[in-house]
């Protein structure tokens, strides 16, 4: 019945449009067909499919598209984006995108630092399947868990746990628009990563499309592909449908604050001493550091850092003072400088909402801020001495947007083993930095000159940063990574170790030998997916 009524839909369009003989036999057409043959999809073309002459193509792939950089006219544009309007409708797509010989991009909330989820560089056609239709969120307080749909935004996901408990919470990213499905695919750390580790290390259970389009959950996808989806990336092993999390504690009072300090405030003396502490103090106490550039204050036209103190405490003020007094009283943190509240309005306060801002803007969905952007990462094990902080002072103080962020460990991040999830940077990890750089003009030499700043920046801090391998973060996807000159650009394999070193440690050999079994003929692939062992 249902796929009777969607031929007759095919016919119509195909009538339709015969007489300007466009679509009959292009991919999109096909893909739809295929679609509706595979699945109940009984509905128009145009309720789920968008193709680069529709009108509304560029406003659902610019949607969630996060960097600006990867929606730049040179940047390769797919056939067609799919909206699933049902999960059997993702099985269809995996199904079709085999059947047609397409490339298949996922996306959930739109984030990826490269655009992976929404531009191909290999060369051959592609569809993006944009699961934003997918959204479902069921929270039970009896069993103290959750689950969701890929496309919800953690924000949705925090905003559904905190409508029916005050005290339950869940430990993922910071930035509210992420997509729960590709977010929780690198690790998802936030807030809470001291007390109770990342999100991976508070996923219980999982739906999951593979590389046959057979929809598995934990008990028949096996411990080995569950192991490889917390943390191994995104869209390596399948495509995530929902996630089932486990709910954590939080108190009803938290405790946030946020203290400036400039250079000439004495900054590096200070960020010298918190990476002394940072990563030892209580563990309910997440102090990340937000450094850049700012104008000096009583003198124009100077430029100067700003390392801003950016925190959540899991208890109320008077602990808070208690402990950072006695910790790190190098701060001079004060009464006037610490705001009570509850956690669900510290998420706000840290995704950087206004004051009062009410929760419900979760609801939405929608990011605070776009830009164009390229980022890296690094792990510190040392703490880095105050000559290393000057020098790179001087260096953010030449660039016209430059950001840092410092994000402590220790805690119950140094409790879980390296190999316990695909996630290898737990003990012996004081802090890490993200770099950025930012901007805001669709220019390809500007773009150029941001991205040099930024690799010689990276240079810069090899002597301060994780050796062999120098980790980075899967979740800030690097695509200069294993680009350089000493690796045998020849060979795919070799290149991809030395992401995948760095990106997994020696959880990169176990991911190899997953993906071989679960995903043989490598379907889900792209441009740093997990390869298959040759
Ligand atoms: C502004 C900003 C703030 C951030 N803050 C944090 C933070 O606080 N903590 C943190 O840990 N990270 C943070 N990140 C990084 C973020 O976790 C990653 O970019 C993450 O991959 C985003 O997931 P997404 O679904 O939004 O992105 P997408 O771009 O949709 O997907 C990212 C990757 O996962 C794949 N993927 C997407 N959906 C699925 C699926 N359903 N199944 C399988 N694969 C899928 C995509 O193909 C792509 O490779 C931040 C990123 C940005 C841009
Ligand atoms: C989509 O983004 C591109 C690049 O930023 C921009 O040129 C275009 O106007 C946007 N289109 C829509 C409909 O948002
Ligand atoms: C901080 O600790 C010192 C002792 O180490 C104490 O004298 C002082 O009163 C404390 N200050 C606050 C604000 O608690
Ligand atoms: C980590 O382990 C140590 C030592 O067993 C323990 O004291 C501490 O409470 C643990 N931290 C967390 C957050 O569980
Ligand atoms: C890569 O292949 C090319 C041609 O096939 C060859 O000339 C070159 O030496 C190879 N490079 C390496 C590093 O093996
Ligand atoms: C996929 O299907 C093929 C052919 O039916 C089968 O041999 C293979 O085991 C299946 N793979 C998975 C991961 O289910």
């Amino acid at each position: 019945m249902a796929s009777s009524n969607c031929i007759m839909v095919t016919l119509i369009i195909i009538l339709l449009w015969s007489s300007s003989s466009v679509l009959s036999d292009t991919i999109p057409e096909k893909f739809y067909q295929c679609i509706c043959k595979n699945s109940d999809f009984s509905d128009s073309f145009s309720t789920a499919f968008y193709t680069p002459n529709d009108a509304s193509f560029n406003t659902i792939l610019n949607s969630t598209a996060q960097n600006l950089r990867c929606l730049m006219p040179s940047v390769p544009k797919p056939e067609l984006i799919f909206t699933p309007l049902t999960e059997p409708h993702v099985q269809a797509s995996v199904i079709c995108a085999k059947q047609l010989n397409l490339q298949l991009r996922v996306r959930s909330g739109g984030h990826d630092y490269e655009g992976i989820s929404y531009i191909s560089e290999m060369g051959s056609p592609f569809v993006i399947v944009d699961l934003l239709k997918l959204r479902g969120i069921e929270v039970n307080i009896e069993e103290n868990s959750a689950w969701a749909q890929a496309g919800a935004t953690v924000g949705e996901v925090y905003y559904r746990i905190s409508e029916k408990s005050k005290t339950l919470g869940f430990p993922a990213g910071l930035c509210t628009s992420l997509g729960i499905g590709g977010h929780i695919t690198g690790g998802a750390y936030g807030s809470m990563m001291r007390k109770f580790g990342l999100g991976v290390d508070n996923v219980i259970d999982a739906h999951i499309v593979n590389a046959n389009g057979t929809i598995l959950d934990r008990q028949s996808m096996g411990e080995d592909l569950f192991w490889a989806i917390r943390g191994g990336g995104g869209a390596s092993f399948g495509i995530i449908l929902s996630w089932k999390m486990k709910l954590v504690t939080v108190p009803s009072i938290v405790t946030v604050f946020t203290v400036p300090k400039t250079l000439e405030d004495g900054a590096t003396k200070i960020l010298y001493k918190w990476q002394q502490v940072a990563d030892k103090i209580d563990d309910g106490l997440f102090m990340r550091v937000v450094i850049n550039v700012v104008d000096k204050k009583d003198v124009k036209g100077e430029r100067t850092v700003q390392t801003a103190y950016n925190s959540l405490f899991l208890g109320n003020a008077e602990t808070l003072l208690r402990i950072m007094n006695e910790s790190f009283p190098e701060l001079g943190l004060t009464q006037k400088d610490v705001t009570e509240m509850s956690w669900i309005e510290s998420i706000l306060y840290i995704a950087g909402y206004a004051n009062n801002t009410p929760p419900e803007v979760l609801l939405q969905g929608k990011s605070l801020f776009k830009n164009y952007f390229k980022a890296k990462s690094d792990f510190i094990k040392e703490p880095i001495p105050e000559t290393g902080l000057e020098g790179l002072w001087k260096r953010l103080l030449e660039e016209d947007s430059p950001l840092m962020i410092w994000n402590p460990y220790g805690g119950m991040m140094a409790n879980i083993s390296e190999s316990d999830t695909p996630f290898p940077h737990r003990k012996g990890v004081i802090f890490k930095i993200q770099y950025l750089t930012l901007w805001n003009q669709p220019d390809q030499e500007l773009a150029t000159k941001h991205v040099d700043w930024i690799r010689k920046l990276y240079n810069y801090m090899t002597s301060y940063a994780s050796m062999y391998p120098r980790e980075a973060y899967v979740n800030y996807r690097d695509l200069d990574l294993g680009m350089n000159k000493n690796v045998n650009r020849n060979s795919s394999f070799a290149q991809a170790s030395v992401w995948g070193n760095k990106y997994f440690k020696n959880n990169f050999n176990r991911l190899v030998q997953i993906k071989t079994i679960v995903d043989p003929e490598n379907f889900f692939k792209h441009e740093q997916s997990i390869p298959v062992k040759g």
